[in-house]
Formats: structure tokens, sequence, C-alpha cells
């Protein structure tokens, strides 16, 4: 029984046969990295981690950036090695085997499809931003999810319902569109840095370590969300023009790129107005309500607002892509029913894979609230990065001879020092996150034992 659970996928099924078509460069892939990171993280959830850490907020953004880092290493690492598509799902299948590949892919399932859930909720807060500069305002009763005043987040629900037909109508991934996207992004969140470093004051730096080193990992823990998305162009291994040199390129300058512009951004925006302030604004569209105050004026938040708008729903629609790819894929192996991988011959699209991704997503989207869904997509995420660092070493003992485009340096210090920041973040999480994550691997493993075990292509080819 435990040969058949630790099977292991052969290396070059992992890859595939060129399915797929090799189009992506290092700067599409770059960018395809940086566009799925930017999103409600630094334009919603900075404002929660504020009052939690005090200016040290900027010291929890190093420390998440630094634990998604080592994880990094071993993104690279393994994707220049098994450049397949389905990231650290395959990279498992192909190191630990199928019941950790399951493990994986159901972790994913949380990185991904509750992602969008949280996304889209951010999205929604920037669109009642917006909307208030008119002075149109959304009911709280239909703008808001239970316990947070409301009773259900109709604008959350419509992000998703758009993005589902958009991907079922055949959009995906266009390289020139998330460039004109990532562009957008980057020019908000620069347009922003200089509004607020136009009151910048010093003073409201200080003190700097208000609520101690508690503080610091607590809202690290939730700005570790902000960093999520730097393992996308690892989805895309098959269809990398050069996968051994560029994904790591792609992996690890994301994530520096994206930090640089976090430190920026979380510099400025405590610069300019006491943090304690931002406490009252927290479930808000922060970066607008700093910029609003910061000018004294209304357009600034109006104009951030609207390009928060238009790149959020970038992300929800990259993310909810990158979910159907992942199931299309699990099905594939036969982890899960054939249902996900049918194409519709008229849209090319996997639509009935699509219409349930969109449909489970949306539940949680309109009925939990942002802070919830971040944090089950930072231990589902921390769990698939758990895994890659393990899986780097286990792929270093027995396959020292594959072809690396890239090694960690100092092996086995860094994924071993990744593994124990992952535990540190995960620590700094909820409880109650901890038992939504304990709930959600036992049901799948219930559905691994009751059907993927017995459906597993691998398994009937008698590996
Ligand atoms: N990193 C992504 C975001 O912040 C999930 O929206």
């Amino acid at each position: 029984m435990a040969s058949t659970l630790f099977r292991l996928k052969p290396i070059q099924d992992a890859i595939g046969h060129g399915e797929l078509k090799r189009t992506m460069g290092r700067s599409a892939l770059l960018f395809f990295s940086v566009g799925s990171i930017i999103g409600s993280g630094i334009f919603v959830i900075l404002g929660v981690a504020i009052p939690k850490a005090g200016p040290a907020v900027l010291l929890s953004f190093l420390l998440a950036a630094v634990a998604a880092l080592f994880s990094a290493l071993s993104y690279a690492e393994l994707a220049s090695a098994v450049p397949a598509s389905g990231s650290s799902y395959s990279y498992a299948y192909v190191t630990l085997g199928e019941i950790v590949a399951w493990a994986v892919g159901w972790m994913l399932m949380l990185e991904y499809g509750v992602a969008v859930a949280a996304v889209s909720v951010g999205w929604g807060e920037y669109l009642n931003e917006f909307l208030g500069t008119f002075g149109i305002t959304i009911p709280a009763a239909i703008a808001s999810p239970p316990g947070e005043g409301g009773v259900f987040n109709v604008p959350a629900l419509i992000v998703v319902a758009a993005c589902t037909f958009l991907l079922i109508r055949g959009a995906s991934e266009s390289a020139r569109w998330n460039t004109i996207m990532v562009m957008l992004k980057i020019a908000i969140l620069v347009f922003f840095c200089i509004v607020a470093f136009t009151a910048f004051d010093g003073n409201n730096l200080e003190p700097f370590l208000p609520l101690g080193l508690l503080g610091v990992t607590a809202a690290a823990g939730q700005v570790f969300f902000s960093y999520i998305g730097f393992d996308a162009a690892s989805t895309a291994g098959e269809e990398a023009k050069n996968p051994k040199k560029d994904l790591p390129i792609a992996i690890i300058g994301s994530l520096a790129v994206v930090t640089a512009l976090y430190l920026l951004v979380t510099l400025a925006a405590l610069g300019a107005q006491d943090w304690k302030l931002d406490t009252t604004s927290s479930s808000e569209a922060v970066l607008s309500s700093i910029a609003n105050t910061a000018l004294g004026a209304s357009w600034p938040g109006a104009l951030i607002a609207l390009g928060a708008i238009i790149s959020i729903f970038s992300v929800v629609l990259v993310t909810l892509y990158g979910q159907t790819r992942i199931l299309f894929a699990m099905g594939r192996d036969g982890l899960l029913p054939k249902a996900f991988t049918r194409v519709n011959p008229r849209t090319q699209t996997p639509v009935a894979n699509t219409i349930i991704v969109g449909v489970l997503v949306a539940i949680p989207a309109s009925l939990v609230s942002l802070g919830q869904l971040a944090e089950a997509t930072s231990i589902g995420t921390l769990g698939a990065f758990a895994v890659v660092n393990i899986g780097v070493i286990v792929l270093r003992r027995r396959r020292p001879d594959l072809p690396r485009g890239f090694t960690t340096p100092l092996f086995p210090l860094m994924p071993i020092l990744g593994l124990i920041l992952i535990a540190v973040i995960v620590l700094s999480l909820q409880p109650i996150t901890w038992l939504v994550f304990a709930i959600w691997m036992t049901v799948g493993f219930i559905v691994y034992f009751a059907y993927s075990r017995r459906h597993s292509v691998l398994g009937k080819s008698g590996t």
C-alpha cells in the first residue's frame, strides 16, 4: 500500500511531450509573475496589518519577503530541473509521490481558488471607494459579508462571475494585456508613493516598535498574502522558451521587484499619517484614503481606486485561470473526474471545469471576510511551499545527475531555513485558520482514498 501511495511519476511524463507551444520569453514570464503578485495584498491588507505592528510593519514586509525568498529559491531550482506546467503539484509528483502530490494539489486550491475569493473582496472595497467619490454608496448589507455588517458581498460575486464568463469565452493570459496591467499597477503604486511622500513626516515612524516583536510576526502572517504569486511562472513551465534559465529569473526577479515596491509603498504610507489613524480605515481602500488625506482632496484616492479596480480585476482573472489549469492537470492524471479535462470544441476552453470553479469560488467570495480568506490562502500556500522545500532536498539525493539551470545556494541550509520561516508564519496565523486547514486537508484525503487513488492514471499504468 505504502509503495502505491508514494508512486512517482516519471519526470518526462510530467514535463509533457510538447503539447503546449513554447511562446513565453524571459520578460513575459517575469511580467506574468509580477502580475499575479500585486493585488489586494498591498492595496487592502496593508491597512489591516499596520494596526497590528505600527511602523514596524516594514519589518513584517521584510520578514514575509525573506520567508518567500527561501521558498522562491527552491521553486527556482525545481522549475529549472522539472519544467512542468503544474508547479508544485508536478514537482511533488516526481519527487515525493502521488499522495503528496495530491495533498499539494489540494493545498493549491487554497492558494488559487480561495485567493480568487480574497482578491475579489479587495476589489469590491476599491469599487466602493471609487463610487463613493461620486456620492454613490452600495448598501452595507450587500457590500460586506456576515460578521462585517453585511449579509452578502455582491461586488465580490460580480467580479468572480465576470471573470468566469470571460474565461469560458476564451480569455487567457495574453502576454500583451498582462504587460499593460503590470505597468498600470506599478504606475498606481508609484503615484501613491509620490503623493504620500509629499506629506512625509519622520515623526510618524516613532516609536518604531510600539507593539513589540509579536506584533511584527502577527503582521507578517497577514502581509505574506501580498507576496503570493511569485511562483506563477512555474505554472507555465511547458510554455517557456528557455525554462531552465528563464523560470528561475522570473521567480526570483519578480519577488525582488515586488519587495522593493512594497517596502517603498509601506514607508510612504507610514510617513504620510499617524499609523493609529489607519486603524479606523483598516477594512477600506487604505491607499486611497491615505492619498486623499495627504493632498486634502478626493481625486488622488479616486484615481488610485480606478487603477486598483482595473488591475485587481486582472489578478482575479489570472488566478482563476491558474486554478482551472491545476484542476485540469489533476484531472489528466486521473486524480479528479474527467469533467475537469473536457474542452469545449467551440470555445476551446474547459467550460465545465471553469463553471464549477466559478461557482465554488463565488460562495466564499460573497460570504467570508477578506482577512479570513487571506489567511486560508496563506496557510495553503505555505503548505505547498513546505513541500517544495522538501522536494528540492529529496531530488538532489535521488537525482543528482538531473541537469539544473539553477541550483539553490548554500544547500541544504536555504530550504531548511525556508521550512523554519514557514513554521514561524504559520504560527502567527489565527487558530481558526489552522482548524479550517485541518478540516480542508481531511476532506482532501477522504476524496483521495475514495476516488483519486483508484482512478489514478499512473496507478492504472502499473507503475
Ligand atoms: N499576492 C496576491 C494579492 O496580493 C494574492 O492579491
